[in-house]
């Protein structure tokens, strides 16, 4: 069943220049328009809608991270990312004009089905991203992006994540198109980039020997800090909550611009870093801004693991290790920064000789509050 992978979680890796594409298949109409699973939403309702809200758990809660950059972008509606478990207990402001986004690979975590029927009370409507056709989110959910990752069988979750990534992406897309935000032609323009991202997935994959190795040679690591910025950042918390699960390491992502507010004075000789960078190109780039983040911490006796661009030069004099990613469009580089980090995990993982299917104390599907 593990198709000659050594377990469920390298093979689901290596899956996911599908997982991506067949999430993105069928997704446009006759007449080229973007449609939902299931819509049980007027689509007047999802034009005055004035706030969207992202509720999550874990890994699922970074991919909502990722989607409010591109929302925000694409749709100019404020989007707010908020852990379930939060959300559903401190009195949340949601009524009939907000769009709850409940993200889910299993579709019966707990915590996140009592955010949905919370906001579900107040008047919200809830739109559900899921991996599990027929479960219960999905089902007391008003409309519905189902993922199309397959099963997931390892406890971390790997292609799910990427999947649910592109599902938000179209989500967004779905109402720039709806609310006139974007044109029929720029969406059509997106979508195109988007169906180019499988390949560079699999490009990411084809090259990722060195990172293996790297794992291999950091197993006896204490500390790894990862930073990023803009959609780097949950990039950044998701490489960390990986090593964290698999490898049992302590791992802490941060906002890279957050570094001289305080975690810079974690800084010491031979720390590993892993630094996620932004795309040199695009008119708000803080590329720079990073770059100068990895020159802080390199003099300060960092190891830096730098995940940049093709051609993206700038990083050089400052990175130990370089992991070259392809060029994508900014909003879209989660889909290819973050498969590096979980191949790091897994083999980091496997060479301490634990159990990467099965990590201690987790469970697959959380449905208990
Ligand atoms: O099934 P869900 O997407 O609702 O699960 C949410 C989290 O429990 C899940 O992403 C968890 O954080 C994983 N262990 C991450 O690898």
């Amino acid at each position: 069943e593990k198709g000659g992978y050594p377990n469920f979680m390298m093979k689901e890796i290596e899956e996911q220049p599908r997982a991506v594409a067949d999430t993105l298949l069928g997704r446009t109409d006759a007449n080229g328009h973007l449609v939902l699973d299931e819509l049980r939403i007027d689509e007047a309702v999802l034009r005055s809608v004035d706030k969207i809200v992202v509720i999550a758990c874990g890994t699922a809660s970074y991919a909502g991270q990722v989607a409010k950059y591109a929302i925000e972008h694409w749709c100019r509606v404020p989007t707010e990312v908020e852990l379930a478990s939060e959300f559903r207990y401190r009195d949340p402001v949601v009524n009939e004009k907000t769009l709850v986004v409940a993200i889910s690979q299993s579709g019966e975590t707990m915590d996140t089905l009592m955010a949905v029927r919370h906001a579900r009370e107040q008047g919200a409507k809830v739109v559900a991203i899921c991996n599990t056709h027929g479960s219960t989110i999905p089902r007391e959910s008003d409309a519905v992006i189902y993922t199309h990752a397959g099963p997931e069988i390892a406890v971390a979750s790997t292609k799910a994540f990427l999947a649910q990534i592109t599902a938000c992406y179209l989500l967004g897309l779905y109402l720039a198109q709806l609310r006139g935000n974007k044109y029929e032609d720029e969406v059509r323009e997106l979508l195109r980039l988007l169906a180019e991202v499988p390949d560079q997935i699999q490009q990411v994959l084809d090259g990722i020997e060195p990172v293996r190795a790297l794992g291999r040679e950091m197993a006896s690591a204490k500390v790894v800090l990862f930073l990023g910025r803009h959609v780097g950042f949950p990039v950044a918390l998701e490489g960390a909550l990986k090593l964290k699960e698999l490898a049992y390491i302590h791992a802490e992502g941060f906002a890279a611009g957050e570094l001289k507010h305080g975690p810079i004075a974690l800084i010491e000789e031979g720390l590993p870093v892993f630094v996620v960078v932004p795309s040199p190109r695009g008119r708000d780039s803080v590329h720079g801004k990073v770059v100068s983040n990895i020159q802080e911490i390199r003099a300060r006796g960092a190891r830096t693991i730098v995940i940049a661009e093709e051609g993206d030069d700038d990083v050089v004099p400052y990175a130990d290790t370089i992991i070259r990613v392809p060029r994508t469009p900014t909003l879209l580089a989660p889909l290819v920064t973050t498969v590096p980090l979980q191949v790091f995990a897994c083999e980091l993982a496997m060479a301490k000789g634990l159990d990467v299917d099965q990590p201690r104390n987790l469970a697959k599907s959380v449905t208990v509050e």
